[in-house]
C-alpha cells in the first residue's frame, strides 16, 4: 500500500552546481521530491523551470511534484509534463477557478494539487478537493526558502482535514514552508500527511541524517488510526 504519510524534499536549498549529488543523499528517505517553479511574477524570484525538471527525470526515479508559483500554471503544464513532472501544483491566488487547469493535468496523464497561500482562506478550495490528489496548504508566504513557519495556518489545516475526512476523500495534505521536526510533528497533529522541507534538509550539514529523522516522524505516524 502506498504510504500516506510522505516527505517531499524540496531541492530550492539544494546545491545546484551539485544537484544529482545532492538528490541521491536524501533519496531513500525521500517519498517525492518538491520542485518550485517561481516565474518573478507571481512571487518575485525566478527559480526552476521545465529544462532542470527534465535533468532531474533522467537522475531519479522519485515523483517529481512541480510546485507552479506561477501566473500562468494553466499555460505551463504542458510544459512540465513533457520534461517529466508527475504532477503539477497550481496556486488558487493565481487560477481562482483551477478547473482548466484540472482538466489539462489529467488530459496529460499527471497529477493536480491545489496550493493556497498563508492568507488564502480554505473555503476558495472546497469545491474543487474532490477533483485532485493534494491540497498544498503554505505555512510560509512563497518566494523563499528558510522562512519562518507560520502557526497561524495550523487552524486551516485542520478544517482541511476535518473537512476531507467528512467526505471521506482520500487526498493528501501537504505543508510547505518551514517545515522541520518541531513544526512538522505540529503540521502532522493538525492533520497534514506530506511534509515539505527545502532548508531543514539541504541547508543542514548532513542533509541525509536530516531527511532521515524527518521521515521517521512519518513513519511514526503510519498505521495510526
Ligand atoms: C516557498 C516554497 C517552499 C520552500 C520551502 O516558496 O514553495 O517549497 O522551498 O523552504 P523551507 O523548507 O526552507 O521553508
Ligand atoms: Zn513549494
Amino acid at each position: 500500500m502506498p504510504a500516506r504519510y510522505k516527505l517531499a524534499p524540496s531541492i530550492l536549498s539544494a546545491d545546484f552546481a551539485r544537484l544529482g549529488d545532492e538528490v541521491a543523499r536524501v533519496e531513500k528517505f525521500a517519498d517525492l521530491l518538491h520542485v518550485d517553479a517561481m516565474d518573478g511574477h507571481f512571487v518575485p524570484p525566478i527559480t526552476i523551470g521545465p529544462v532542470v525538471v527534465k535533468a532531474l527525470r533522467a537522475i531519479t526515479s522519485l515523483p517529481l511534484e512541480c510546485h507552479l508559483m506561477v501566473t500562468d500554471p494553466l499555460g505551463q503544464t504542458e510544459q512540465f509534463a513533457e520534461a517529466g513532472a508527475s504532477s503539477v501544483i497550481a496556486h488558487l491566488e493565481a487560477v481562482p477557478d483551477p478547473s482548466a487547469v484540472i482538466a489539462r493535468a489529467r488530459e496529460l496523464g499527471i497529477g493536480i494539487g491545489l496550493s493556497i497561500n498563508p492568507p488564502t482562506p480554505l473555503d476558495v478550495a472546497l469545491p474543487y478537493l474532490d477533483q485532485i490528489d493534494v491540497l498544498n496548504v503554505m505555512t510560509v508566504n512563497p518566494g523563499w526558502a528558510g522562512q519562518k513557519f507560520i502557526r497561524e495556518v495550523l487552524p486551516k489545516i485542520r478544517d482541511a482535514r476535518t473537512e476531507i475526512d467528512r467526505r471521506g476523500l482520500g487526498i493528501g495534505i501537504a505543508v510547505d514552508g518551514g517545515i522541520d521536526l518541531e513544526t512538522g510533528k505540529e503540521a502532522l497533529d493538525a492533520g497534514a500527511t506530506i511534509l515539505g522541507a527545502a532548508s531543514a534538509i539541504f541547508s543542514r550539514p548532513d542533509p541525509a541524517e536530516a531527511a532521515r529523522a524527518l521521515k521517521e516522524l512519518l513513519n511514526d505516524r503510519e498505521g495510526r488510526p
